[in-house]
């Protein structure tokens, strides 16, 4: 089912999620609706997508870096790269945005590497490196689940939001 992704004015997205006890159809069903509310977001699309997003204050999200779709349950830190931040300028930077914050985007900068322990939706144990946008986009839906939104960190790093109209950037004041 497509879900109503909440916005980030919405309480519960400041929530902790709690850890997934067991993989059942509840958790099954759960990953669907992710996997459809995500597929069906055209405007913006999304490459990402949290379980508190759709209201559910689970330890479960969904990456869509490309193609495939992957998911993530009861993620676990394990290393996360000492060089904080990337050396990529400014510009190269990607934008970081939000399906709960819709065309506000934000010049984040995230550590390049992050090494995650977690399960996969059949309940298999995995532990994966991810680099570039797909740690940014782990970090970003990790946070998610701690109650953390982008802006918050936008604000941590005295950095500005843009809003994107009609392709262009427009500076906006962040008030959360
Ligand atoms: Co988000």
């Amino acid at each position: 089912m497509i879900r109503q992704v909440l916005k980030t004015t919405e309480p519960r997205l400041r929530d902790k999620s709690k850890p997934v006890k067991k993989i059942d159809k509840k958790i099954k069903l759960l990953v669907r609706d992710l996997k459809n509310t995500l597929s069906a977001q055209s405007n913006p699309e999304g490459i990402g997508l949290a379980a508190p997003q759709i209201g559910k204050n689970l330890k479960v999200f969904i990456i869509k870096p490309a193609k495939d779709i992957k998911t993530i349950i009861n993620p676990k830190i394990v290393e996360i790269s000492a060089k904080k931040f990337s050396k990529k300028k400014k510009k190269e930077k990607i934008m970081e945005g939000c399906l709960s914050l819709p065309h506000f985007y934000g010049p984040l900068k995230r550590p390049p590497k992050i090494k995650i322990e977690y399960l996969d939706e059949d309940g298999n144990k995995k532990i994966d490196t991810f680099e570039g946008l797909e740690a940014q986009i782990i970090q970003h839906e990790i946070d998610h689940l701690e109650g953390v939104l982008f802006i918050d960190r936008l604000l941590e790093q005295k950095e500005k939001l843009y809003e994107y109209v009609d392709g262009e950037w427009e500076e906006v004041d962040l008030i959360i």
